[in-house]
């Protein structure tokens, strides 16, 4: 359980991956086919404005800026999972919000969640792997439930995965659903001493979902349609929470949760105040950690720095 070096800048990890990751979004089109100038994953989404309200809480435990006392601003993107931006929202099992924090000396930093635990690969290289199985599945024309059990048989880090996605219910709003930022993260204190954390955002107003064959009702933009709606009226409210890692606990597999006991802390709360159009530019890196803060020893955690470069820099060139 060692953190990494806190920097914004992790170029020697990668320099090991950018190969990797323009391989692993090649695999990413291959599979679900490419749409350009949009994320080559979680490709429809809607952007709003935000404030932090930081508890206190957290400055026993980090030095963190947008985690101490003072207010921070925030930019956030509810997504749905797929990689197609014209696919209905009920259409797309898992939903993700990406939270940019402004600091106060100008720079950011993010927190990416999606609505399940666990991630369905230990590896970058696992990843192109299951990738690539499903794409070779796909052309030999398997259903989606013959394609999992495909990847589960040869992959089996990823049945905690795909066990969550399939226990989803369509989600009545964004606003009411509990978002999992998935890998270890490493806190600092201003005695140098670090602990392993996760982080989880928490709808304010409790989880809400709808049957599938009210979602199947639903107009294609349902999701969106109903936060602009919501935020006409009043902040939605999410509280972020950091789950204490004790020994023991894995910091280097996202495809494994930690156990239902640990400690949790109460870090301080969003309020999602209005809609906004996408900012230029905007990146959702989960790499890009603060002072007190450091990347945890998961693979895929360092390895998607340069995957949402590779991404990025295709839609950037309309690609
Ligand atoms: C090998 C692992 C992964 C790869 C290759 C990958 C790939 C990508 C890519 C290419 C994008 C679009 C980036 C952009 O153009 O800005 C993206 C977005 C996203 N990914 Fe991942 N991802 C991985 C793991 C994860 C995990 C573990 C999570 C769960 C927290 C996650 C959640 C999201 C979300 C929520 C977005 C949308 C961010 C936004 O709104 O801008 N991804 N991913």
């Amino acid at each position: 359980m060692t953190p990494l070096d806190p920097s914004n800048d992790h170029s020697a990890v990668n320099l090991e991956h950018n190969d990797l990751a323009g391989q692993a979004v090649d695999a990413i089109e291959d599979l679900s086919g490419a749409h350009p100038g949009y994320r080559r994953a979680h490709a429809k989404g809607i952007c709003c404005r935000a404030v932090f309200r930081p508890s206190g809480l957290a400055t026993a435990l980090t030095t963190a800026p947008h985690l101490q006392e003072q207010e921070i601003e925030a930019v956030v993107r509810f997504s749905g999972s797929s990689t197609d931006p014209a696919l209905a929202d009920a259409l797309s099992p898992a939903k993700g919000m990406a939270v940019q924090f402004t600091l106060p000396d100008g720079g950011i930093t993010n927190l990416v969640g999606v609505t399940v635990p666990v991630f369905f690969a230990r590896t970058p290289e696992s990843f192109l792997d299951i990738i690539r199985t499903a794409h070779r599945a796909q052309e030999g024309n398997l259903g989606p439930i013959d394609l999992i059990k495909e990847i589960t048989t040869h992959f089996s880090e990823s049945k905690e995965s795909f066990l969550a996605v399939k226990h989803l219910k369509p989600p009545a709003s964004y606003a009411a659903c509990h978002y999992y930022c998935i890998h270890a993260y490493f806190l600092m204190d201003r005695q140098g001493t670090s602990r392993p954390v996760k982080f989880e955002w928490i709808p304010g107003d409790g989880v809400h979902t709808i049957s599938v064959t009210d979602a199947a009702k639903q107009p294609d933009d349902y999701l969106e349609d109903e936060l602009r709606l919501r935020l006409d009226k009043a902040p939605a409210v999410f509280q972020l929470t950091a789950i204490l890692g004790e020994d023991g606990d894995p910091t280097d597999d996202p495809t494994r949760a930690w156990p239902d006991d640990r400690e949790r802390i109460n870090l301080g709360r969003l309020y999602i105040t209005e809609y906004i159009e996408e900012p230029e530019g905007l990146v959702m890196d989960p790499t890009a950690v603060t002072d007190g803060m450091a990347l945890s020893d998961d693979p895929i955690l360092q390895f998607r720095h340069a995957a949402y470069a590779d991404s990025s820099n295709r839609r950037r060139e309309g690609r």
